[in-house]
């Protein structure tokens, strides 16, 4: 969508704040032999405190208030049984709506510290999310934020995930423009426009460049080989100067 008057903005601020901080508080309280039902759960109590609802389960009929995807599930990871453990990459993707309005946004963090590898992803994923955000002008062609991913992976010596991408948001969680390429596309010719909101979230990966769907659960998407990438995903309003981030707890 685009916004059109300050109205609109504020509904979006009030949404992306509410996403932020279900998804902070969950991430502070993620422990080693929680299941990530319990801890799904304790994302469905912070939202209905604010009264938004969760957006894939109103839209898309999914199994969990949010998505939490561990080690070689890449994202839309069922909450389930499945026992986190020390030292998992755990990611928590958290969207919703509130008063007609979207925000989504997600993370991926290591329980316990982590390994280097694990480490790596992780911090190239963050600043490949603030290369992106700081490409995202508006009059600048959409596909400055895939080249400013898929720069700053490789700076890093990483790969990313080429079929997964960002995405308008606003009226609905998946809104125009769709297809926000993490990767350069010169073929990409759209053009960023002033009140665009958009959801960037790179994945950044060690090995793979593709994730697959389960065809018994239709939902998570995983490496085939089993390795792993980092995700981080904000919420954003394009504008002549820096966008801004609608999806912060604080
Ligand atoms: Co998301
Ligand atoms: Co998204």
């Amino acid at each position: 969508m685009i916004v059109r008057n300050d109205e609109e903005l504020a509904k979006l601020q009030k949404i992306g704040r509410i996403c932020a901080i279900t998804l902070k508080e969950m991430m502070a309280a993620t422990r080693a032999g929680m299941t990530t039902k319990e801890l799904d759960e304790l994302g469905g109590k912070i939202l209905a405190r604010y009264g938004a609802v969760s957006a894939p389960m109103a839209m898309y009929n999914f199994p969990g208030y949010t998505c939490i995807s561990i080690n070689e599930e890449i994202a839309h990871g069922i909450p389930g049984s499945r026992v986190i453990k020390q030292g998992d990459m755990v990611n928590i993707d958290v969207s919703a709506m509130l008063d007609g309005y979207y925000g989504d946004n997600g993370r991926s963090f290591l329980v316990g510290g982590g390994d280097k590898m694990g480490q790596r992803l992780i911090k190239a994923s963050n600043e490949a999310l603030a290369n992106a955000i700081t490409a995202a002008v508006a009059g600048k062609k959409l596909n400055s934020i895939g080249r400013a991913i898929e720069n700053t992976a490789h700076r890093h010596g990483l790969k990313l995930i080429r079929n997964l991408c960002g995405h308008g948001v606003g009226h609905t969680l998946h809104d125009d423009p769709e297809m926000i390429d993490n990767y350069y596309d010169p073929s990409d010719k759209r053009i960023l426009e002033e009140g665009m909101v958009i959801a960037i979230e790179p994945f950044i990966s060690e090995k793979e460049n593709m994730v697959v769907q389960n065809k018994q659960d239709g939902w998570t998407l995983y490496t085939p080989h089993g390795t792993r990438a980092a995700q981080c995903e904000h919420t954003v309003v394009v504008t002549k100067k820096r966008p801004i981030i609608l999806t912060l707890a604080d």
